[in-house]
């Protein structure tokens, strides 16, 4: 809608790619990362845009640092052997795998202070679908890309999804796999963010390299893309299927007006269509996750394959021209 100044603070503020809005107490809370000084910066806003408390957090070694994660109290901050290189910045994509740097997890009060580390095996945090508080321990579900990850070939990596329940008593973390089918772009009922939830979505898509057309050579044969539906407590998946060539982006949940339960709305995303070299808005009932969509919008024109999607609720009468 518009530039903002983040209130005209003095201080200069960077902002990693994605921010975090926890709709309980209406902070929208960012990271990021300092790589001359090796510090990440937590920065925490207030509804009117305002900066209201930063953090610096040390953390050595320039990590990549793409997402991070709330709870209720606190701030999970994750720490991967995907490092900025500097001799990588002619390339212009200046990051590499570097196997002697060790992937943690961090824990840090919302308030700031320090950062209990806990390590985990190798491997980067793609994105959060969200993380919450049970008792004594945090539970974060994320998408995991493997070690070796390669930010030059996203296509070869194989992401899934995986629980990390930190014991914050006994210091430990454990690190569970929740669906091994390849998977990106998680995403939760956005009124759940910071607290527990059942439901996770994520697009079940190769990243970056979809096949776009049954001429395309790569060898796939039995891929198909689909938005995946997650129920959490009973430990089941529904996947609504397109097919090898129906590159499906970020499955979005928008709740009904009034919604009676956490999965009472719909999962929007762009479906390219290899036939009509376009995409398709393709809406799922969330409650009816692999019948026919509510709707599928013909959309004259392609949108790039595999990238990030929100959806913005408003009046259509007081829309910005
Ligand atoms: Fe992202």
């Amino acid at each position: 809608m518009g530039p903002c100044d983040l209130g005209a603070t003095p201080e200069g503020y960077s902002a990693n790619a994605h921010s975090v809005f926890d709709p309980h107490t209406r902070e929208l809370h960012s990271l990021a990362f300092l790589y001359d000084s090796q510090h990440a910066q937590h920065i925490v806003m207030n509804e009117s845009g305002t900066v209201v408390r930063t953090t610096l957090v040390h953390v050595p070694g320039n990590p990549y640092m793409h997402d991070f994660a709330l709870t209720e109290h606190y701030v999970i901050l994750f720490d991967a052997p995907v490092v900025f290189s500097a001799v990588q910045l002619p390339t212009g994509v200046p990051f590499v795998w570097d196997e002697s740097h060790q992937a943690r997890v961090g824990v840090m009060s919302r308030m700031g202070g320090d950062v209990r580390w806990f390590e985990v095996a190798p491997s980067l945090v793609g994105h959060t679908l969200n993380a919450y508080e049970d008792g004594t321990d945090v539970v974060i579900d994320i998408v995991r890309h493997p070690a070796g990850f390669n930010i030059r070939d996203f296509g070869a990596s194989r992401p899934t999804l995986d629980r990390w329940r930190v014991d914050l008593v006994a210091g430990k973390v454990r690190e569970d796999r929740l669906d091994e089918r390849i998977q990106e772009f998680p995403r939760v009922n956005s009124r759940c963010v910071a607290r527990p939830h059942q439901y996770g979505y994520a697009a079940a898509v190769e990243l970056y390299a979809p096949p776009t057309g049954p001429e395309d050579p790569r060898p796939n044969e039995g891929f198909s893309s689909a938005l995946l539906k997650h129920d959490l407590v009973r430990g089941t998946t529904e996947a609504h299927e397109f097919g090898r060539f129906g590159a499906v982006s970020e499955g979005v949940f928008v709740p009904t007006e009034s919604p009676v339960a956490e999965d009472d709305g719909y999962v929007m995303a762009y479906v390219h269509d290899a036939e009509r070299g376009a995409a398709d808005l393709v809406i799922l009932s969330a409650q009816d996750f692999t019948g026919e969509p509510v709707a599928r919008v013909h959309l004259p024109v392609r949108i790039p394959l595999g990238l990030h999607g929100n959806w913005i609720p408003g009046d259509p009468s007081s829309a910005h021209p």
